[in-house]
């Protein structure tokens, strides 16, 4: 932080839907990652060079009433919230603005929040962090405004021994999830029939809840790279596209299958298949110290496009002859082959960072064929180790004979 400046981290709002139905709560995962508390209506307050050593760090959690315990249950107590986070001084939520106040008065400026996510933020939602910005903007012209989320994003990628024990147990939460859902995969079944098996499991599992709304695409389905309907009927002879993570303790999985409705891969489906692992199997290598997310991106590029071109469905000749800018590939696999993954499933982290150890990354090659009704995409989770990395997600099965053999054993 620049000197003499204060952090202000804010909880996410509980959003609503309809009338009193909400959607319910996600932290905000700057100030979870720099507390662990769980819990709306908090604000964590940051002042490393204040005078008196109190200031320098104050946690603020919601008080509790009769009101709130008859309808909602128990709130964190202030010794609760001290023992979550490490923060010693905690203090009542409704006391911010005055005691902030003292503090202001002495420091330059403020760090604040703001979810800085490139692609698809909604402009048209005021969060708990926009309305700090306004509130502070307002009540302190004249100091200075930073972005933790420009601190964040260079701490959260590197991830501790802790966090990488909780994605490995989310990790591992989903390989089950996923046998669930091939046993009971049939023709006739329906994809929101399959995905009731992931969040069978993974609730009994003590997993928080699904990463990301999950995709179950059978057939063309898949070929929608983001499809959720999830209400189709499997056809006999179709392959499912599975994406699905888990959060365990906030902390994500995210992954992608792809499987027969009748239990065995056709042989256009497993040669589309066998493509897109080999290049997951290559071009997972390259997740190791060093190498720059944008080379990464450059050799999967390479790979898919020779796979297509086995495939059949792009001709060397004219893959010679094409604009480098517009690679002919991008027919086939148009989005990209890895994102950070932690907290967010879409994690916060440069892409001109060079890879590191303790980073996690997906990696998800696809080709996706709607004129032959085939969308693949197979998806892991990879530790980024000293000397290469480690596969969180290798217990799920991915080869050929192994999903078959599941499925035809129902076991
Ligand atoms: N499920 C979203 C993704 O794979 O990035
Ligand atoms: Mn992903
Ligand atoms: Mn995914």
């Amino acid at each position: 932080m620049a000197p003499n400046t204060i952090a202000v981290l804010t909880s996410n709002d509980i959003k609503h839907n309809n009338a009193d139905d909400m959607m319910g709560f996600t932290q905000n995962n700057d100030l979870f990652y720099l507390s662990g508390i769980d819990q709306e209506e908090s604000i964590l307050v940051l002042y490393p060079d204040a005078n008196k050593v109190e200031n320098r760090e104050i946690l603020f959690v919601k008080e509790t009433s009769e009101q709130i315990k008859i309808w909602d249950g128990d709130k964190l107590t202030k010794e609760q919230a001290a023992e979550i986070s490490g923060v010693k001084r905690v203090e009542w939520v409704h006391d911010f603005e005055k005691l902030l106040q003292f503090m202001a008065f002495e420091a330059d400026g403020f760090y604040l929040g703001h979810n800085e996510h490139v692609k698809r933020i909604t402009y048209n939602q005021q969060t708990q962090q926009d309305r700090m910005i306004l509130w502070i903007k307002e009540k302190y012209p004249l100091h200075n405004l930073h972005r933790v989320a420009k601190l964040t994003r260079a701490l959260r990628p590197v991830k501790s021994v802790e966090e990488i024990d909780l994605m490995q147990h989310a990790a591992d939460i989903s390989v089950e999830s996923f046998k669930r859902a091939l046993r009971a995969t049939k023709p006739g079944v329906k994809e929101y029939e399959i995905e009731a098996e992931l969040i069978y499991h993974l609730t009994k599992s003590g997993a928080t809840r699904h990463a990301f709304t999950p995709i179950v695409a059978s057939g063309k389905n898949a070929c929608a790279l983001h499809y959720n309907d999830n209400d189709d009927v499997c056809q006999d002879g179709e392959m499912i596209l599975m994406d699905f993570g888990v959060c365990y303790a906030n902390y994500n999985s995210d992954t992608t299958r792809c499987f027969p409705v009748n239990g065995t891969f056709s042989k256009r489906q497993k040669e589309v298949y066998t493509s897109v692992l080999n290049c997951l199997k290559t071009g997972s290598k390259l997740l190791k110290p060093g190498v720059l997310s944008a080379d990464y991106e450059k050799q999967m590029g390479k790979l898919v496009e020779t796979e297509l071109i086995k495939l059949g469905l792009l001709n060397a000749k004219d893959v010679a002859e094409q604009d480098p800018e517009k690679p002919l590939y991008k027919k086939y696999y148009m989005h990209g082959s890895a994102h950070h993954i932690g907290l967010d499933v879409h994690d916060v982290g440069l892409y001109y960072r060079p890879f590191e150890a303790g980073m996690v990354l997906t990696c998800e090659p696809g080709i996706y064929i709607p004129e032959e009704g085939i969308g693949c995409r197979l998806e892991n989770d990879y530790l980024i180790t000293e000397d290469g990395n480690r596969n969180l997600t290798e217990a799920m099965p991915i080869e050929i004979e192994d999903i078959e053999l599941i499925m035809k054993n129902n076991k």
